[in-house]
This record gives C-alpha cells, structure tokens and sequence, in this order.
C-alpha cells in the first residue's frame, strides 16, 4: 500500500477528530501576552491552561533578560553539539546553579525534556539492565522505554505492592545477566497531579538494588520548601539517584536538565545521543535560564502566590462538591460524569459563554463515563478569577446534571 493513501485513510486517534477540532479544541491560537486573560477567536478568555505555574512568562525582569540576551548573543550562538563547539562559560554557570539549587553534586543541559528524558534512559540502560516503571508516565517516559533493548516491568501507577511484585521479577533477571535496574517514576503526574510515591519508592531500596530516576516536570519550582521539587517536598531529595527537570513549566521557556552523581552526569555528557547529535541550547535561553532561576530562588513570593490560587482554587471547588481525585500539587483535575459529546458541549459553553478556557481530557485519558477539566493555576492568577471560574463550573455541572448538554445541537462551525 502506498504510505500516503494509509494516512489519508487512517489519521491517528486524534487525527480523526482534526476536521472540526482544529483551531478549537486541538490547535487553538490563545493570543495577547502570556497571562491569566488572553484572546481566544477575538474574545478575552480567562485562561486555565498553561503550565506558567509561577508566573515567570511575562516578568518583566526575565522579559528584559532575554530580550538582552537575544540582541547580545543572537539566537544562533554558540555553534554546533555542546561536544564539538557549542560550549560556553554560561551554559556551565546555568548547570552548576542548577545542580546546587536541587542539591545534586553535578548537572546537565538538555535542549528538550521530551527528547532529554528519551535519551537518558537509552543511555543510561542496555540489553542486560531491566526498567520498572509507573503505569501513568508521561509519553517521553514510554518513548524511552520503547527504545530499551531488555526487560521491562510496569507497575500500576502508585502502587508499591505492585511494584515490589514487579522488582522481584527483575531482580531472577539481573541474576541471571548481571545487569542492574532502573525504576522511572514522576515527582507530580501532570494530569492526576498526584504526586509519586518517592518514599514508598525508596523504601524499597531495603530489599533492592536499583536506581531511581525521577521526571519533576510539573514539582520543580512549584513542590517542597525551596521549590526544589517533589523531593525535597517528600523529604527524600537524596535518593533520587537521577532528578530530571524541564523548563517548559515553572521556569516558562525552553530547554531542560537532569542531575546527579559528577560521574554519571559525566557519562550522560559523552553517551546521550540526542545531545551529542544536536546543536546547543542558544545563549538567550542559557542566559534566560539563570535569570528565571535566581528569581525562583530569590522571590519565594512567586511560590507563595501560587499556592494561595491553589488553595483558594481546590478548597472552593471541593466545598461545592466537585471530584478534584487525588491531586497534592498545583494541578487540578476536575472530574464530571458524562460522555465525550458532553465535553464537546462543555468546553464550548465554558469558552464562549462563560470566557472560561480550560483543557478537557476525555478517554481513553480517563475512563469512559468520564470527563476531566484540568485547570493549571498559576501565581499571577488573581481570587477574583478563582471565584468567577467556580461560579462557571456550577453552572455548568448543573446543566450537565439536568441532561442539558446532550440535548444541545453542536454549535453550528461544528457540523459545518
Ligand atoms: C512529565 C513531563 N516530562 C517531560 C515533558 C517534556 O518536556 P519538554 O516540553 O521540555 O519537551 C513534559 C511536558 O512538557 C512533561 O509533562
């Protein structure tokens, strides 16, 4: 069969939808500046959606930071890998920062968490080595997975029986080729935003050898005393073997790193592929990089504002009876009974009627029956957006109640 009539016949299960989702519910184009009020299709919408957890986007010290930067250095430099010419005095600063805000003795720069965590857990495992893994890890997380050559044993997300049902199947195969294993977990599962289970995790490093390596997306900057992450908010920083990070999220940019022992970041450094095989993060984002850092270390008043939306945020939704799961961090799920149609109906209503943009997640995300609005609080969201979402949601959870929504003809852009 030739490849294209495949794809036109098969577009992928989200491709299916692209006729009347994109621009809408895939694709959508949120324009103005980075903040809780952007235009969506010509309307001000107050936004629930972007990971900008601390507000950082738009400060305006990071704003002339990389502004400064760009006219500086340009988008270009340094040139080539960071192996072959694309090193600098700033890249290393922005390393040992990191390293010592999350207390590990060395780390390293990765241009992308999505390809970073693949390339790491390629490097870092062979064909003797056996992966355990949480059932609910981001797709970087599978993709790596995918790419191992040995043994692979998943456990259900969380569930440390599971997993110690899970290792000792590991472990008669480490016996066997004498090699080691490595279990992957994340500090705050970015759609539940429970956290993982690290103590629980670590705990089993009484009766196993393995080592922990932790994706803290979604914790670094937002979880534990310092905003060091969701080990330090667990207390149990130091067992992260491996503690990775993007800066997709609190430090709202682009790029990411991972940290650890001097040698295996050092081994990282000359064996990680999708490093060693690509140019360097550009001087703006390294330079962006530390300054959004020292105001992460230096204003505690970010993470503080952040907590006191997150509170307000779960706390009301809760005392009005809504299903927020089992989420400990910022983010926030907010479960519905209903069908996928629903959702259709409830995004769209809560877009244009109430000026309310969230993400809706339906299946196989989360079960059948069920549709989850996610909504990502964030420090520059104000109780006055808190209190007007809540409204909105009762609203719309009681039309949802009365069967309103399936009795509702698809907005007509939907069926034209
Ligand atoms: C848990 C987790 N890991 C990794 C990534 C990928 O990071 P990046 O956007 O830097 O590729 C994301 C999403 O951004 C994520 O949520």
């Amino acid at each position: 069969m030739d490849l294209f009539e495949k794809i036109a016949a098969n577009r992928g299960p989200l491709g299916t939808h692209s006729a009347y989702a994109h621009g809408y519910f895939a694709f959508p184009k949120l324009e103005g500046e980075i903040k809780p009020r952007m235009i969506f299709r010509g309307k001000e919408v107050l936004t629930w959606s972007l990971n900008n957890y601390l507000g950082l986007a738009n400060h305006p010290e990071v704003r002339r930071a990389d502004a400064e930067a760009a006219a500086e250095f340009g988008m270009a430099l340094p040139m080539g890998a960071r192996m072959m010419s694309g090193n600098s005095n700033l890249h290393e600063q922005l390393e040992n920062e990191l390293a010592d805000f999350v207390a590990k003795p060395d780390c390293m720069l990765l241009n992308f968490g999505y390809q970073g965590v693949v390339s790491i857990i390629d490097a870092m495992v062979g064909r003797h080595d056996v992966i355990v893994y949480d059932a609910e890890s981001h797709a970087c997380i599978i993709d790596g997975v995918r790419l191992h050559a040995g043994k692979r044993f998943v456990y259900v997300h969380n569930d440390m029986a599971g997993l110690e049902k899970q290792l000792e199947r590991a472990q008669r195969i480490i016996d066997e080729t004498g090699g080691g294993i490595l279990v992957i977990t994340e500090g705050v599962f970015g759609m539940s935003g429970n956290q993982g289970d690290l103590r629980g995790v670590l705990k089993l490093k009484e009766k196993f050898q393995f080592r922990l390596f932790v994706d803290d997306a979604h914790g670094f900057g937002t979880m534990g005393a310092t905003g060091a992450g969701t080990g330090e908010e667990q207390g149990v920083q130091d067992g992260i073997d491996l503690y990775f990070s993007t800066f997709a999220k609190s430090m709202a940019s682009i790029g990411a790193f991972v940290a650890g022992p001097e040698n295996v970041i050092e081994y990282l450094r000359y064996n990680m592929r999708s490093q060693i095989f690509a140019k360097s993060l550009p001087m703006p984002l390294v330079v962006g990089g530390l300054k959004r850092l020292e105001l992460l270390r230096t204003k505690p008043e970010l993470k503080d504002n952040l907590w006191t939306i997150v509170r307000a945020l779960q706390s009301g939704l809760r005392e009005k009876g809504f299903n927020l799961g089992t989420t400990s961090s910022p983010v926030t799920p907010v479960m519905l009974a209903g069908q996928i149609g629903d959702a259709v109906q409830i995004t769209f209503d809560l877009r244009e009627n109430y000026g309310i943009f969230c993400s809706i997640v339906v299946y196989p995300v989360v079960p059948k029956d069920v549709i989850m609005l996610r909504l990502i609080p964030t420090a520059v969201h104000t109780l006055d957006d808190v209190e007007q979402t809540i409204k909105a949601f009762e609203i719309v959870q009681d039309k949802l109640a009365k069967g309103l929504y399936s009795k509702t003809e698809a907005p007509v852009w939907l069926t034209e």
